[in-house]
């Protein structure tokens, strides 16, 4: 009779003789049993490694990924990336193209239903979001509670989950209907709650939105109208903040992403789990270093100590912000558009010195083996900060404005997920690592350091306003 161990390798052998290549085969040299785990689309499921056990009773072998960095998470056909060649697509346009030729609403509707809209839909989803982008007085209010120096990303990741409580129909995820609302709110309100952050930060009295402007004019308006009936931004300014909304507008599964599909698994309503992604959004290692790259070039001063500052780089002294990514290894395909804009964008402002130095930098930095042997080209953070500041867009706002397109990212991945049957909650596993079955210790019995863990000395009070 066959042994389980001969009747694996015999099935392994048939596979492969039966021209089955699709397939791995496994050894477990602990037990010296082979398995065969199908291979589709480049992957082998996390599940099936779990028939691979050393008893009866063993929980089965697991994969471990603490930062997914070699794990699909899922399926998806909304944004394709291929790091080695540059190559960004959205539903299968490249971003070339839809710089060039499409509008950031367009490009939300191709992300969100899959297809560049017909003149009909693109008029109708116009109007809807056009439609949508007040917020109730009461959200005011409540934007009112904040200091005056609360950081804008704070305000709009709370103004996003308080959403929540002004559409409660929204909990009805598989009411399409409810989908398609949550959608036209989400990005119609996001730019109000992030040009309102802003204005609360300044002092100044929110502007409404204004229904005549395109989608990226009236963000400049609700941003920085003063005393005028009317704010008509700079046709350049406008279409350059279009075209970097189309940008960011989505990047396959990134951290945010990946934290408004973990968070909407649990089936919340959609405000929350986009809130979620504000929050991810928020942290410096995703949305902030176009800050920092700007924080870089005010230090170098002058092209003249570019190369003192490469020196300190290749020390690993410091590092060449906005350089390198996690998936390009080639020129990041958003850094190069980007630059196309520049011009245009210094002939309608001021023109900022810190461009001369970026420029030279980065042309330093690419002759440099250095950077070239280890695939570290501008990303497009590189020369974002330099335009938005030369649009008087200041510091704080660079990542407020990031959620702003990226939201539509984050509703056509929700609904995506949603739509999907393989969905379940996410629930990741865990390799345990602390003590066991250990009894509990009466307090006067207990044996410990001296050292009392307790907040740090307190630091001196920030000065509130009027105080
Ligand atoms: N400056 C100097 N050296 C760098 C840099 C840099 N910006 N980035 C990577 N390296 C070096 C790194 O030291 C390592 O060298 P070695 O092999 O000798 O140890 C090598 O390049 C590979 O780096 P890594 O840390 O394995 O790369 P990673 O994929 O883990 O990190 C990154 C990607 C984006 C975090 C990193 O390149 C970085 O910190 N860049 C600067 C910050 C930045 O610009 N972030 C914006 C990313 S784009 C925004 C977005 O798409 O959301």
């Amino acid at each position: 009779m066959a042994t389980e161990q001969q009747t694996q390798d015999t099935n392994a052998a048939d596979a492969a003789s039966a021209g089955n290549t699709e397939t791995l085969t496994v050894t477990d040299n602990r037990t010296g049993k082979t398995y065969e785990l199908p291979i589709e689309d480049g992957t082998v499921k996390g599940m099936d490694l779990r028939q691979i056990k050393v008893s009866e009773d063993d929980f089965g072998l697991m994969s471990y990924d603490p930062a997914f960095t070699n794990t699909a998470s899922c399926r998806s056909s909304v944004t394709y990336i291929d790091g080695e060649a540059g190559i960004l697509e959205h539903r299968g346009y490249s971003i070339e193209q839809l710089c060039e030729r499409s509008t950031f609403l367009e490009v939300a509707y191709l992300l969100i239903f899959g297809e560049l809209p017909t003149g009909p839909q693109l008029d109708r989803w116009t109007f809807d979001i056009t439609h949508h982008t007040y917020v109730h007085e009461d959200l005011k209010q409540f934007f009112e509670g904040f200091r005056y120096d609360a950081h804008p990303m704070g305000m709009l990741l709370a103004g996003v989950g308080a959403l929540s409580t002004f559409y409660p129909d929204a909990k009805q995820i598989d009411d399409p209907e409810e989908r398609y609302m949550s959608a036209v709110r989400l990005i119609a309100k996001v730019p109000t709650l992030a040009a309102f952050s802003y204005r609360h930060n300044m002092g100044f009295p929110y502007a409404y939105p204004d229904n005549d402007l395109n989608f990226s004019e009236n963000f400049l308006s609700m941003m920085f109208k003063k005393t005028e009936a009317k704010h008509v931004p700079k046709a350049a300014l406008s279409r350059a903040l279009d075209v970097l909304f189309i940008l960011h507008a989505d990047h396959e599964q990134n951290c945010s992403t990946n934290a408004v599909r973990g968070v909407g698994s649990s089936d919340v309503d959609p405000y929350s789990a986009v809130a979620a992604g504000v929050a991810a959004l928020y942290g410096p290692l995703h949305g902030g270093a176009n800050e920092a790259v700007l924080k870089m070039l005010r230090r170098i001063e002058s092209p003249d100590n570019i190369p003192a500052f490469l020196e300190r780089v290749k020390e690993r002294g410091e590092k060449l912000m906005g350089f390198g990514h996690r998936v390009y290894k080639n020129y990041d395909p958003r850094a190069r558009i980007i630059q196309q804009h520049m011009d245009e964008v210094f002939e309608a402002t001021e023109y900022n010195p810190l461009v001369e130095i970026a420029r030279e930098l980065e042309k330093r930095a690419l002759d440099d083996d250095y950077f070239t042997s280890r695939k570290l080209y501008p990303n497009v953070d590189f020369y974002s900060g330099i335009i938005y500041e030369a649009m008087e867009i200041p510091a704080n706002m660079f990542t407020v404005i990031f959620a702003i397109p990226r939201t539509a990212g984050w509703v056509a991945q929700w609904m995506e997920m949603h739509e999907d049957p393989a969905t379940k909650i996410a629930r990741p596993r865990q390799i345990y690592t602390g003590a066991r079955e250990r009894d509990y210790v009466a307090i006067d019995d207990r044996d410990g350091p001296e050292k009392i863990v307790g907040p740090p000395a307190r630091r001196p009070k920030r000065p509130r306003r009027g105080a």
